[in-house]
């Protein structure tokens, strides 16, 4: 049998990882400043995350939430401290686009409405609504589209606010990523979320922070919302949060009431997983890891703004981005097969940084050695 063929993928076996590296079949080392698209947070392999894990395994794996499961109560009181938020509640899913397409029905039950307001350039996942809400026509198949999702320009207050006057009573949530990243790193303004914030309100809407990407300390606070000083309704979370492990899941606002049958899933809040997602908040608390982000971003973020041929260097805490001109398009590719470092995209012309948070200052040094290598390398190969 055949893979169902929808990935463009790089010529590389990764057999092993460790931290901020990862190995190819044949023992080459690379550095991952990627994080196999930011889900790797407290490192590959982290020792504690695999006891935990393998500890889970030799007592059960899964049973279905038909049973107690003490372990979700156990990773719901510890994400309610790490993130602040310890009066949310927890619903456990396993996927980005399940934790997106779990907020935004919750807030049509919550609401009784149908409308969502998304912006340009959004990513929230492949399934029918979460898909519906991501501004990209081509992933969207007939049977997702609906009228039912109003995309207006990212951080325009003014379309914001004429939209609410005219469609508010229908509005039923706002969905915004607090940095887009498959949209190439834009950074939410505070002031736009503050006054999504204040709409939601007068207007009884759902506010929507999707923090599947820029969630779980790698914006250099908990959420990258957090920026902003204001409280989403509904929290989603999947990438960072079992470090590789597939989880996913949503924090909800405490004046949102839960009814029985209203969300389900067989799989999300399994004993392994809990115990997977317990192991990194365990480690990001021990290792200050959303600190680490912070600074270690910041330094790095300040690096790259010195390096002339990087255009538009932007980002917060881990989660960086910047253009490379039409003269280094071969940048990515270059890092990758000539200097064995892994980077993101979004596409046209950004490279896109995901590290783990745990990368050391010795790991950024090293990057940035490479990247000006890289780019020296590829102006002389021009000026030839
Ligand atoms: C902001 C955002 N939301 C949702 C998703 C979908 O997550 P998943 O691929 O786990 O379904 C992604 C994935 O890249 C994302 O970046």
């Amino acid at each position: 049998m055949k893979l169902f063929d929808v990935y463009p993928i790089n010529d590389i076996t990764i057999t092993k990882a460790q931290g901020s590296y990862v190995w190819d079949e044949n023992g080459v080392q690379y550095l991952d400043m990627y994080g196999g698209h930011a889900v790797i947070s407290i490192g590959h392999t982290h020792p504690h995350w695999v006891r935990r894990i393998e500890e889970q395994l030799e007592k059960i794996a899964f049973y279905s939430n038909s049973i107690n499961i003490p372990i979700q109560q156990e990773l719901a009181k510890k994400l309610g401290e790490v993130s602040g938020k310890p009066d949310y509640q927890l619903f456990l899913c396993n996927s980005g686009a399940e934790a997106n397409e779990n907020a935004l029905k919750l807030a049509s039950f919550h609401t009784g409405r149908k409308k969502v307001i998304a912006f340009d350039k959004s990513f929230h996942g492949r399934t029918s609504l979460a898909v519906a809400a991501t501004d990209n026509k081509t992933i969207v198949a007939p049977v997702n589209e609906t009228d039912n999702i109003i995309f207006l320009p990212f951080n325009d207050e003014k379309a914001l606010q004429k939209c609410f006057a005219t469609e508010g009573k229908e509005i039923a949530a706002v969905i915004i990523e607090g940095i887009q990243g498959v949209g190439g790193i834009n950074i939410a303004s505070d002031s736009f979320l503050k006054l999504i914030r204040q709409l939601c309100d007068d207007h009884g809407a759902v506010y929507i922070a999707d923090s599947v990407q820029c969630g779980y300390g790698r914006s250099g606070m908990f959420f990258s919302h957090d920026y902003a000083g204001v409280n989403a309704d509904i929290y989603s979370m999947a990438k960072g949060m079992g470090n590789g492990f597939p989880i996913g899941g949503i924090l909800i606002a405490p004046h949102i009431h839960a009814k029985h049958g209203m969300l389900g899933t067989t799989f999300g809040g399994n004993q392994l997983a809990c115990a997977a997602a317990l192991a990194v908040l365990e480690v990001i608390e021990k290792e200050q890891l959303i600190d680490v982000a912070k600074q270690r971003g910041q330094y790095l973020l300040n690096r790259l703004k010195a390096i002339d041929e990087l255009k538009n260097v932007r980002g917060r805490g881990l989660m960086i981005g910047f253009d490379v001109p039409e003269s280094l398009k071969g940048l990515k590719k270059k890092l990758l097969f000539d200097f064995n470092v892994f980077t993101g995209e979004a596409k046209p012309n950004v490279i896109r940084l995901l590290p783990s948070l745990a990368i050391s200052r010795k790991q950024v040094d090293e990057f940035l050695e490479v990247l000006k290598e890289a780019i020296a390398e590829s102006v002389a190969k021009q000026e030839a």
